[in-house]
């Protein structure tokens, strides 16, 4: 492992700090956390997670420094950058 994979910052996902490889998305980091209950659909009551992955399904809306519907898979995390999905209560 080399100095620059490990380096890592530090974001919270939930209101839980977790450490997340820099410059990656939201929608990675969340799924490198084994995330993928990112919304609940408002008519299926179901969870819901990135499908796309390139900002078309809004599938991967989360709250990012509380601003909703911010689509995870175009968002880079950034040191102390706080996630909320839809299990932390907030409405995405
Ligand atoms: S995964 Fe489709 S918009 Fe993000």
């Amino acid at each position: 492992m080399t100095p620059r994979s490990a380096a890592r910052v530090e974001v919270t996902v939930d209101g839980r700090p977790v450490l997340v490889r820099p410059g990656t998305s939201v929608a990675a980091a969340l799924l490198e956390q084994g995330r993928w209950d990112f919304r609940v659909d408002p008519v299926s009551g179901r969870d819901r997670g990135p499908y796309c992955g390139m900002g078309v399904c809004l599938e991967c809306e989360v709250t990012v420094d509380a601003r909703p519907h911010v689509r995870a898979c175009l968002e880079r995390v950034r040191e102390g950058m706080r996630i909320d999905t839809a299990a932390s209560g907030e409405d995405t």
